[in-house]
């Protein structure tokens, strides 16, 4: 929540570069020409299209640029106007507001093996990850599923990665194994005892990962989603309950069907949001009192029983009132 009032940079569209079938890379800098914040790896940054919508894309530079952003694309099938519209409209040299980034994915420390598990554009995260791993003379290995091959991004740079640093790459097309995916179980029980294990892809493929790790110690399990879950996530059908935000004093109605970030844009409440789907962090609040009922696809087990924070585009509340820090 440190970060959750991040700020915001234009940056000009240096370069787009089809790097793989529907998917297109976008360089990112400054339109001030100053340097951009350091990154880690695994960090995301909201990006503000001209059509209105905001979307979280992974940054793929290494930490050490500061340069340029390097962001890439999918087009979704099923895009509501984001993935589509970068595909379809964004032109070189276009401005385009972004957020500092913020990392919901960050890699150990310390010398365990990484295994590293990406679906389709998941890798972008990972990818930035395989970087920072062999920058740091640390040991992992990358298993990476696509519908094809054709559609892989990155598959050179990672198998030159993984020759000059004693890495491997594991690639898995589903059209070649008639059309069956990744056996996500298959890779984590063969998966070092000590190794941290990283995951970003489709949503099955993460509820595969969630299932085969449950014996593994949290803090050795990571995911990045960049879709919700497949598992039901009603945010419009939460009881009424009140929100008291501390920072105002105000209290406010949540009605049923509505969330507390909608509640909040309608009393005229400025929060920080982005994806609206329990994805991205941008709208989690620390909770002062009460119980969430939470929704999202992002914070960890561990983090929901905690009932710290709350990703207030699509929790709920268990108690008549929620305290938040707002
Ligand atoms: S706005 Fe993305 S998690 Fe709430």
């Amino acid at each position: 929540v440190s970060d959750k009032l991040q700020s915001r940079l234009s940056v000009r569209v240096e370069q787009i570069l089809n790097i793989a079938v529907g998917i297109k890379q976008l360089r990112l800098r400054r339109a001030d020409g100053g340097q951009l914040p350091a990154a880690p790896a695994g960090s995301h940054i909201d990006v503000q299209l001209p059509n209105g919508l905001r979307r979280s894309y992974s940054l793929i530079t290494p930490e050490t640029c500061q340069t340029h952003y390097d962001i890439a694309v999918a087009r979704d099938p099923a895009s509501r106007g984001g993935s589509a519209w970068v595909h379809d409209y964004l032109m070189a040299g276009a401005l385009l507001e972004i957020s500092t980034p913020r990392n919901n994915f960050p890699l150990h420390n310390g010398p365990a093996p990484a295994v590293l598990i990406a679906g389709g554009i998941g890798i972008t995260p990972i990818w930035a990850m395989v970087q920072s791993l062999v920058a740091q003379g640390r040991s992992w290995r990358l298993h990476y599923a696509c519908r094809s091959r054709e559609r892989a991004a990155f598959l050179e740079v990672l198998h030159a990665a993984a020759s000059a640093s004693g890495g491997d790459v594991q690639a898995w097309w589903d059209d070649e194994h008639g059309g069956r995916p990744l056996d996500v179980a298959d890779v984590v029980s063969h998966a070092p005892s000590d190794a941290h294990l990283y995951c970003c892809g489709p949503a099955p493929m993460l509820d595969a990962f969630l299932r085969a790790t449950e014996a593994w110690p949290r803090d050795r399990v990571h995911i990045e989603r960049f879709q919700a879950s497949d598992a039901p996530m009603p945010s419009n059908g939460l009881s009424t309950f009140k929100v008291e935000l501390v920072r105002t004093g105000r209290v406010i109605d949540v009605p049923e069907g509505s969330t507390i970030l909608e509640a909040c844009m309608i009393n005229g409440i400025d929060v920080p949001y982005s994806c609206c789907e329990g994805l991205c962090g941008t709208c989690e609040t620390r909770v002062l009192a009460g119980i969430p009922d939470h929704r999202d696809s992002l914070l960890t087990e561990r983090a929901k029983q905690a009932n710290d924070t709350i990703i207030i585009c699509c929790s709920g509340s268990k108690t008549p009132l929620l305290v938040l820090d707002l």
